[in-house]
């Protein structure tokens, strides 16, 4: 958050600045104080300087100081939940993962685990969740909000230098909390839109032996009675979308997103996101594995 690329994360760095100056200032004047009394404490402090160093410090300074970073947090807040002016991203907190829905003139592009948006424009940011409540945080680019239940939230950001940024739930939700990553790729606009637009197109056929067959595992194992890959019959609705999944950067923020990546995943989903809905698959016979790994992969 100290390294902001963002218009929003720049902000609140300097707000993050400010505070640190001024407790480092306040450190001082009170140090300051404590030693001039516990000195001239033996020749005893006039009531008049120990009221004095009460009220104006206890109650009188800390008013002033809150007072005043008080208004001045108030007065970024309302840049921060603008409207976009380039795009709406919807993203919904699952446990213990991210559902991410891009709006476009020509209809909704479905996502997850990552979000991209445009350098240089501000996007509108939707924020709603499942079962429990989380919180949406990519300190390099804007501040928190909170994912709620039942609700609709907003947050927007004005990224400034195509990157890419960990992202991270920033609210307790349970026992994979600390592996609620995503990363967000900041692109410019023109690789933004070609992007979207691949986004959108339903998944490519697959390509070779291993990953055609590895096309046959995931029919096998019921694999599309959660998830759903765009242009086959896997239509699941309740783990990510993963038409795409092998373009994303990492597997959310967590694995490699290659061939290992996968694996480990699929086999010990329980051991890098405890408690995930997701089964584990130990006993999956190598070979499958291999093939189901080189298919996820395949999803480009
Ligand atoms: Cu989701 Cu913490």
């Amino acid at each position: 958050m100290l390294a902001p690329a963002g218009e929003d994360a720049a902000v609140l760095a300097t707000l993050w600045w400010w505070m640190l100056g001024g407790a480092v200032v306040l450190w001082l004047l009170l140090n300051g104080a404590f030693f001039y009394v516990t000195r001239i404490g033996q020749r005893k402090l006039s009531r008049a300087w120990a009221e004095g160093i009460i009220v104006g410090g206890g109650v009188v300074f800390p008013a002033i100081v809150l007072a005043a970073l008080l208004t001045f947090g108030l007065g970024l807040m309302p840049d921060m939940r603008a409207p976009g002016d380039a795009l709406r991203v919807h993203v919904q907190g699952e446990q213990w993962w991210w559902r991410v829905h891009y709006e476009t003139p020509e209809g909704t592009v479905v996502s997850a685990n990552e979000v991209r948006l445009p350098a240089g424009a501000r996007s509108e940011i939707v924020l709603t969740a499942g079962r429990v409540i989380h919180s949406f945080w990519v300190p390099a680019l804007g501040g928190k909000m909170d994912l709620i239940p039942g609700r609709v939230n907003r947050t927007s950001y004005r990224p400034t230098e195509p990157g890419t940024y960990r992202g991270q739930c920033a609210e307790f939700c349970g026992e994979a909390h600390a592996q609620m990553a995503f990363e967000t790729v900041v692109m410019e606009p023109d690789d933004f839109a070609a992007w979207l637009a691949a986004e959108a197109a339903p998944a490519r056929p697959p390509e070779g032996v291993e990953a055609r067959r590895g096309a046959e595992v995931f029919r096998a194992e019921g694999c599309g009675a959660c998830h759903a890959i765009r242009g086959t019959e896997a239509r699941g609705r309740v783990g990510p979308d993963l038409t795409h999944v092998g373009s994303r950067v990492s597997l959310s923020a967590l694995l490699p997103n290659d061939e290992a990546g996968f694996a480990r995943w699929i086999v010990h989903t329980d051991r890098v996101k405890p408690g995930v809905r997701m089964p584990s698959y130990p006993h999956i016979p190598a070979s499958d594995l291999a093939a189901l790994a080189a298919y996820m992969e395949g999803l480009q």
